[in-house]
């Protein structure tokens, strides 16, 4: 588990990394780790941008991997339009770090099996991924 806090750019991008090193320890399919470590890193990248302080937990399972990552920022107010290619709140200060395109929660979805987004305007956010890791 990692705890992380919002506008910590340094530190940005370090637990879906530890995510990745521990998936390649356990010999994981190289393009299951590659798809987990995108809904990682978009994730966080939102937690530290959008949110406030986050909370990322991963569990593996023999049948699937779960990545959990939930804030207590200010929340989704449309989740719907959230999710839409292109829809961007960032600022301009993210929009010239190369943020801000409004691709982060459409890759997620893309690279996810199973996604949940879940939040409440002022209450924060609550994203949920499932990987399904076959037998073979
Ligand atoms: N954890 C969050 N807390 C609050 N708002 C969020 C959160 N995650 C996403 N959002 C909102 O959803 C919008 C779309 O997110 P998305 O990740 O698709 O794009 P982005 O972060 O703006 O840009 P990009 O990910 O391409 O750098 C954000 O601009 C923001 O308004
Ligand atoms: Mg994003």
């Amino acid at each position: 588990m990692t705890a992380f806090k919002k506008r910590d750019f340094v530190r940005a991008g370090e637990a879906s990394i530890n995510i990745q090193n521990i998936l390649k320890s356990l010999n994981m399919d190289h393009k299951l780790i590659r798809r987990i470590a995108i809904c990682g890193y978009e994730g966080e990248m939102n937690v530290v941008m959008h949110g406030g302080d986050g909370i990322l937990t991963v569990e593996i399972d023999t049948g699937k991997i779960v990545l959990d990552i939930s804030d207590n920022g200010d929340g989704i107010e449309n989740i719907e339009l959230a999710m839409q290619k292109g829809y961007s709140t960032a600022t301009e200060e993210h929009r010239e770090m190369g943020f801000g395109a409004g691709m982060g929660l459409p890759n997620i979805k893309a690279n996810s099996d199973v996604l949940s987004v879940e939040s409440e305007k002022g209450k924060g956010t609550h994203v949920l991924m499932e990987f399904n890791v076959s037998a073979d």
